[in-house]
């Protein structure tokens, strides 16, 4: 699966990531970074320096079933968007799964970010919002102007949820689902009975 994770700067998208990270390798997958700014991923994260050595890394065949983490797409790519492009079809192949994050949506070239089926939005800004909203095609997206720091909407299975980070615990936090007014009617008519 591909993720997008967009925000403005200090939002929390490097923090979600890493959380991600942790979880992948609680659950057994190491993760591959490419993270210019150098931060510390954790004992579980290989880090790599440039995308072509993230590719060759990822195309080899005892390297499989890896999470491709690229942060700040912008930088790490600059005019290469063929290799993005790249790194997302191998992660098909080989059974990766990878996280594309960018400060702005136009940070990941739009062949990539429609393969994402997985979306985390920061506070962003309104042309962003928008441009999300269409891709994802969720009016959710358009609130993500005013969302506080470290909150985020999340769409998955093109359901969107709101979600927050909790700093202190390092967890993700998700708002629970609404109840669905049918179900509260079932629940009823069972009481009743
Ligand atoms: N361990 C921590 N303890 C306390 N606060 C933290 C911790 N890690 C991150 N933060 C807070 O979370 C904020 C978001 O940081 P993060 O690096 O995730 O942002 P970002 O969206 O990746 O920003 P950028 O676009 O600049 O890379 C930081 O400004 C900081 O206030
Ligand atoms: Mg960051």
């Amino acid at each position: 699966m591909h993720t997008l994770i967009i925000g403005q700067p200090e939002q929390g998208k490097s923090t979600l990531a890493k959380i991600i990270v942790r979880q992948a390798a609680q659950a057994g997958t190491g993760s591959v970074v490419l993270d210019p700014i150098g931060d510390d991923w954790g004992p579980s994260a290989i880090i790599v320096d440039s995308v072509e050595d993230m590719i060759e890394y990822a195309k080899a065949p005892e390297n499989a079933n890896k999470l491709l983490v690229i942060d700040e797409s912008s930088i790490s790519f600059d005019h290469y968007d063929k290799k993005q492009h790249w790194v997302a079809k191998i992660a098909r192949h080989n059974g990766h799964s990878s996280i594309f994050i960018g400060q702005n949506v136009t940070d990941v070239p739009k062949g990539v970010r429609t393969m994402c089926t997985q979306l985390f939005v920061f506070a962003s800004s309104r042309t962003d919002a928008r441009e999300l909203s269409d891709q994802f095609d969720d009016d959710m997206l358009l609130s993500v102007t005013k969302l506080p720091k470290l909150h985020f909407v999340r769409i998955v299975n093109r359901q969107a949820t709101r979600g927050m980070i909790d700093i202190r615990t390092m967890q993700i936090l998700m708002q629970p689902a609404p109840v669905k007014p049918m179900v509260r009617k079932m629940e009823k008519s069972t009481k009743s009975t």
